[in-house]
């Protein structure tokens, strides 16, 4: 028989028990209640570096740090937070669900995103993303209308990629759209950051030279980019270690790239790989004139009959007419630039 004594205790060790079973049960409820509703840190200010009120960099320099992109281990541990994760996992490997054998569906041609906008689209000068929320919806004077970003997507899409956009309401563009406001959540309405989009790049005083350009290709890109510029696929077949840069599966003549001042500034910023806009690799001549020789390779055609339907909003290295002024296409697509800029009656500038 146990003493009345005895068993007061035991019950009183088993209430014991019983209570600190209930604090840790209660303890873990919170902990899985706050990862699932809550990020799984505050979110951190985002550096932002803004032109407005710091000028913009001196001449030359661009040492100044660009923004920051937030952390991709910041994004919330939410339904929302599972859509943006698959959006940015879209942008770095858009061709393992997009691509010609894409898990997804077959859309685009094999290119990811991410080897144009580098680092899922974070890298400064490398086509980030980080303004688009910011900035979008807005009128584009290439098609002449309001586009929100959805459409912005959707011609990439279309151009970069040289295949067919998925609808807005699919469950990989509202993905990536959810990707590229989180990218951009910290950023004011409207304003203009350092490090978006590309640097400037000061005009050559003469046209860019393909046959230049064919030595730079040589020398600095065709260790990775083949020497007739197809690239190479990774082991899956489905994305490539080294994109095309010309031939079938590059981007097509509508695409942003095909205008040769795009092309130098991203490669100025950006290739080879591994050159940053603050540790850039190739000169200025260099940029100019190995664009003018990808930009003259063979490569997909798109008909774009509606773009630029104000003719003298064209940029002035668009390479195709009909122009608001009396320079040759071969001008326009390859320089010298500052004459048919001085000549035009609106600046439409590349830069
Ligand atoms: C072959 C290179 C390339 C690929 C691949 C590419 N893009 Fe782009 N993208 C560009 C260039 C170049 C621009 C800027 C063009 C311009 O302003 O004319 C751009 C612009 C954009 C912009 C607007 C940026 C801004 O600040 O206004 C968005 C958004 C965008 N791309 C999304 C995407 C998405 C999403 C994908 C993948 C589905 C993609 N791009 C694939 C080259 C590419
Ligand atoms: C060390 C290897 C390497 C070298 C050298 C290199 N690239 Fe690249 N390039 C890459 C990689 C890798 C990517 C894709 C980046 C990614 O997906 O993160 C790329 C992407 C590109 C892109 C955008 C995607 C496309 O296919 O259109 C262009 C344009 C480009 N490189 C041009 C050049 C040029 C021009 C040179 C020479 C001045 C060059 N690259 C040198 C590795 C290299």
């Amino acid at each position: 028989m146990t003493h009345p004594e005895e068993a007061g205790r035991q019950l009183a060790s088993v209430a014991r028990l019983l209570m600190l079973l209930a604090a840790a049960l209660g303890l873990v409820v919170v902990v899985v209640v706050t990862q699932l509703y809550w990020p799984a840190h505050p979110a951190a200010p985002v550096a932002v570096a803004d032109e407005a009120t710091e000028g913009p960099p001196p001449p030359g320099s661009y040492h100044r740090p660009a923004f920051a992109a937030p952390d991709p281990a910041l994004i919330p541990r939410t339904a929302t937070g599972r859509e943006i994760r698959y959006g940015r996992e879209l942008v770095a490997h858009t061709a393992r669900y997009l691509g010609p054998n894409g898990l997804v569906g077959a859309y685009t041609n094999g290119l990811n995103c991410q080897n144009c906008h580098l680092q899922a689209g974070t890298q400064g000068f490398a086509n980030n993303y980080l303004a688009v929320a910011a900035t979008y919806p807005k009128l584009r004077a290439r098609s002449g209308t309001v586009e929100g970003i959805e459409k912005r997507v959707a011609d990439c899409m279309e151009r970069s990629l040289n295949g067919r956009a998925v609808p807005d309401n699919s469950r990989e563009m509202r993905a990536i759209v959810a990707y590229i406001k989180w990218l951009g959540q910290d950023i004011p309405k409207g304003r203009k950051v350092h490090g978006t989009g590309f640097m400037k790049l000061p005009y050559l005083d003469r046209a860019a030279d393909p046959q230049i350009g064919r030595a730079v290709f040589a020398a600095k890109c065709q260790s990775c980019h083949g020497p007739g510029g197809q690239g190479k696929k990774m082991a899956d077949g489905r994305e490539y270690q080294y994109p095309p840069l010309w031939g079938p599966d590059s981007y097509n003549d509508g695409a942003g790239l095909f205008r040769v001042s795009n092309f130098a500034k991203y490669v100025k910023a950006a290739m080879p790989y591994g050159a940053t806009f603050d540790h850039p690799q190739l000169t200025n001549k260099q940029a100019w004139d190995v664009a003018a020789f990808v930009n003259s390779q063979p490569r997909p055609h798109l008909p774009t009959p509606k773009d630029w339907p104000d003719i003298r909003k064209k940029p002035v290295d668009h390479p195709f007419g009909p122009y608001a002024d009396a320079f040759s296409e071969r001008q326009h697509k390859f320089g010298p630039y500052q004459p048919i800029e001085d000549a035009h009656p609106q600046p439409a500038k590349a830069n």
